[in-house]
């Protein structure tokens, strides 16, 4: 069993690289900004302010999540509906980070995130799993790159998506939700001590993918049997 933690702002390419990695080493990616957004989603549905913590709280116990993976690729159920890319618009990511500010929140979808990577060997990404979620993983990495290089994948990504977005609108979105995500109280978006800061700006997928490649190899035992 591995367990590899992933951490760092939007747009530094944590899905796609974990997904690559994954696929290469034959364990499990997880993709922990999907549940809160899927909390989002909820939210949103039922028209209450993301902010509103009592609000929100109040609604969890109506909610239930699950998480199964086919072909590598992770659904998560909404009560018993798979959202697919419907948690993917810049929308549901205010929804997501705002609601992911609130305790209650993090409480509800902590002991999903741990029961997976009980169950698994498992590359997790997200902002705290390095810190709260999974504090003794075998290898940490904090994944970043320049705003204005994170903003442009993000960009890209919405556009081949066919959505309509502005390029300004991007960046503005992504650093207001990384100033929220990083200076909230309750687990904030932090490298965590033990973690290995991996800038990738001028780094493509392949070379990123290879680049933690090489962290596993040298700080694990997992090519070892
Ligand atoms: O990784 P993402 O963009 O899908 O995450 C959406 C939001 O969820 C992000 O703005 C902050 C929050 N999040 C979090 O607080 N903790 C995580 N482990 C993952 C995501």
């Amino acid at each position: 069993m591995i367990q590899i933690a992933i951490d760092g702002p939007g747009g530094a390419g944590k899905s796609t690289i974990s997904k690559g990695v994954a696929a290469k080493l034959g364990i499990v990616y997880v993709d922990t900004g999907a549940l809160y957004r899927t909390v989002g989603y909820y939210v949103r549905n039922k028209e209450i302010d993301p902010h509103d913590r009592d609000a929100v709280g109040a609604i969890l116990p109506e909610i239930s999540i699950e998480v199964a993976y086919v072909d590598g690729a992770q659904h998560v159920f909404l009560n018993g509906e798979d959202l697919g890319d419907k948690i993917r618009t810049p929308e549901m990511s205010m929804y997501a980070s705002a609601v992911s500010a609130i305790p209650s929140v993090r409480a509800f979808l902590l002991e999903t995130q741990k029961e997976i990577a009980r169950k698994n060997s498992v590359i997790m990404d997200g902002r705290d799993i390095g810190t709260v979620i999974l504090p003794n993983a075998d290898l940490k990495v904090y994944l970043t790159a320049s705003a204005e290089c994170r903003a442009k994948r993000r960009y890209d990504e919405l556009i081949a998506k066919g959505q309509s977005v502005r390029f300004e609108d991007v960046l503005r979105e992504m650093n207001e939700r990384d100033t929220q995500d990083s200076t909230r109280e309750i687990a904030p978006a932090q490298a965590a001590e033990d973690a290995i800061l991996l800038d990738n700006t001028g780094l493509n997928l392949e070379e990123s993918i290879d680049a933690i490649i090489a962290l596993v190899r040298e700080k694990t035992d997992f090519f070892a049997n």
